[in-house]
């Protein structure tokens, strides 16, 4: 049984299958509708969500499957001090698979320990998002036609930031990406990460404040909300929240096939003036995190459609 926890537990090339499963789900819907018919999916949210757990549903839903499940945690007997293991042996007894978002790292390995269905992590903290990597990948794909060779710039809150820590893990597989790491010096990348995996693989990234500077040579800009819920205080949030903003005059600088991209929610840190620019694509992004989720329940089930 397979379980996703982070975006490394597929191959680069059970990456592209899947990615290619995705797009032949976008391109023939009709023929997926029952795919999952009779199966159901759990979704255990301890932390708010809009598009992860509802993308999941929609996912289940357009396979003909079935969804249950919880969306905050004291709707649960999490409130009553149940243990995330004792609380997946249960849905274990209910769903055919699962995706769990948790407040604290590692939940949802602790819950694929404990499971006899897949389990899917939907962000736990700060650490980790691969169905957002997912969907950024596919984004990426689609709109450049490629994952290799280009430079992408990852704004705003890299330090607690869950989908950029992932997206940077799978992204350095391909060859010919750089990075360039924009944010203020108290959000800058984790050194975990910058060590461990940017210095270890010898990936060429710079790291500045000014997103101004950075724009004029990306291919990709990524585009963060400050995470506001990991903050140990109000005050220090406050000063950060608003620290980039992308706007039409930013956007002048920036090539003609550079694309914006969001895992959403935006607060400030994008610009509604920005929405009509052909180059912001984070409205797309949500669709395709539909059929990349599609595509990763069909997987994860061993559900093959002819
Ligand atoms: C992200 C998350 O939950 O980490 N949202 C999402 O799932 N699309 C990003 C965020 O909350 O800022």
């Amino acid at each position: 049984m397979r379980h996703l926890m982070s975006p490394l537990d597929f191959s680069v090339e059970e990456l592209d299958t899947l990615l290619d499963l995705a797009q032949d789900i976008e391109a023939h819907p009709a023929k997926y509708a029952h795919a999952c018919e009779g199966k159901k999916l759990a979704t255990l949210f301890y932390e708010p969500s809009t598009r992860t757990r509802l993308s999941h549903e929609a996912a289940m839903l357009n396979l003909g499957g079935s969804i249950m499940g919880f969306s905050s945690a004291d709707s649960s007997s999490a409130a009553k001090g149940e243990s995330v293991s004792d609380t997946i042996r249960t849905i274990s007894c209910y769903a055919d698979i699962c995706a769990m978002r948790h407040p604290k790292e590692g939940a949802p390995m602790v819950a694929c320990q404990h499971s006899s269905i897949p389990v899917i992590n939907a962000g736990d903290g700060g650490h980790q998002h691969p169905t957002q990597t997912l969907t950024d990948l596919l984004t990426i794909r689609n709109l450049k036609g490629r994952l290799g060779n280009m430079t992408i710039g990852l704004c705003g809150d890299l330090k607690f930031g869950r989908t950029v820590h992932s997206l940077i893990n799978a992204l350095v597989r391909y060859e010919g990406i750089r990075f360039i790491l924009i944010s203020p010096e108290e959000l800058r990348l984790p050194e975990y990460i910058r060590h461990d995996v940017l210095d270890r693989k010898g990936i060429p990234y710079e790291e500045v404040v000014r997103l101004e500077d950075a724009m004029p040579t990306l291919d990709i800009l990524y585009m963060t909300r400050v995470q506001k819920e990991r903050f140990f205080n109000e005050e220090d949030y406050v000063r950060m929240k608003d620290f980039y903003i992308l706007d039409k005059k930013k956007m002048k600088l920036a090539p003609e096939d550079m694309y914006v991209l969001h895992p959403l929610p935006r607060v400030n840190e994008i610009s509604v003036e920005v929405d009509d620019d052909p180059r912001a694509a984070y409205f797309r992004q949500v669709q395709y995190g539909v059929y990349v989720r599609m595509a990763l329940i069909l997987t994860l089930l061993d559900i093959h459609v002819d």
